[in-house]
């Protein structure tokens, strides 16, 4: 696995990381022990950075407890979505408790709400040691002005941001601003955007792909992440799965060495 550095919070993150989202929202014994497989193939692969949220139902309480007794160097990220400071320090609060953490490694203003709000609270529970980085996510690419102003403001360490072969809007402004701010890069739905979901590997399904063979990619779920990891030499993915074989398939494009840009632009041209 390949580790990169998140900007200037210095943290060491394995290039695929791993989502949340829908995979680690479950309930009941046997679904919690299949997360809890997840995540032990995960941590074996390198992984060492999580993505959760408030807004993903059981998926923080889970990650939390699937992760009780080898918490050591793994970095959870999480998120807050409040419209004013009260309902922001509840859900904060309630955060540490599902993850059963004292300290949160990362705190992101989830969809940019009420982000001036909510800030001055945050840098408070950085201040006190409660959390150690701040950062900044949306899913609409429309936001990303205002999500430019928020980076300029040098309060958050990162950005979390829709970037994938079918939405590049990133490339314009947004990750040459990363990079002069110094911040770290995470990147929601590389394989699944969120308006057009399969739309992407379909797409790959109908195409040889054995010329990506040689660089060992084998799948289109492969071909889709070897794609970011060599278009951004920052970025640190974040793909969710909830089987367990997808896991390494997923993980092994974060050792692959960045694929030659004949094999992107042959990667290119089929969207
Ligand atoms: N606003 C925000 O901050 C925001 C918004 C969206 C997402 N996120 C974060 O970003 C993470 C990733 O986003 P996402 O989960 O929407 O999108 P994604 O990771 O791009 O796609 C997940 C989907 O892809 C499938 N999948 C995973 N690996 C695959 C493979 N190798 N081949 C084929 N299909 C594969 C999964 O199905 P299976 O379960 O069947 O494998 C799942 O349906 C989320 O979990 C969350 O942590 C943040």
């Amino acid at each position: 696995m390949q580790y990169r550095t998140l900007g200037r919070t210095g943290l060491h993150v394995s290039a695929v990381s791993m989502g949340t989202w829908k995979a680690f929202d479950v309930r009941g014994e046997q679904a919690i022990e299949h997360v809890g497989r997840l995540v032990t193939e995960a941590l074996t692969c390198g992984v060492n950075l999580f993505d959760t949220a408030p807004m993903y139902g059981e998926a923080e309480s889970v990650l939390g407890r699937v992760l009780q007794g080898r918490r050591e160097g793994v970095i959870i990220a999480t998120k807050v979505l409040a419209s004013d400071r009260t309902s922001a320090q509840r859900l904060i609060e309630a955060s540490f408790q599902k993850l059963q953490v004292e300290v949160i490694d990362l705190m992101q203003v989830h969809n940019m709400a009420a982000w001036r709000t909510v800030a001055p609270l945050l840098e408070e529970y950085k201040a006190a040691g409660r959390i150690r980085f701040l950062g900044i996510t949306d899913y609409r690419t429309s936001m990303f002005p205002e999500m430019m102003t928020a980076m300029q403001t040098g309060i958050f360490d990162t950005i979390q941001i829709p970037y994938n072969i079918g939405e590049r809007e990133a490339e314009h402004a947004i990750l040459p601003l990363a990079q002069q701010c110094d911040m770290g890069v995470l990147i929601m739905t590389p394989l699944c955007p969120i308006f057009h979901r399969s739309q992407l590997l379909r797409v790959l399904q109908r195409h040889n792909l054995s010329f990506l063979e040689p660089y060992g990619v084998t799948t289109p779920g492969q071909a889709l992440l070897a794609y970011l990891l060599a278009q951004s030499e920052d970025a640190v993915l974040l793909p969710a799965t909830s089987r367990l074989e997808r896991v390494q398939e997923n993980t092994t494009a974060g050792e692959i060495a960045a694929l030659p840009q004949q094999a992107i632009a042959q990667l290119e041209a089929f969207f």
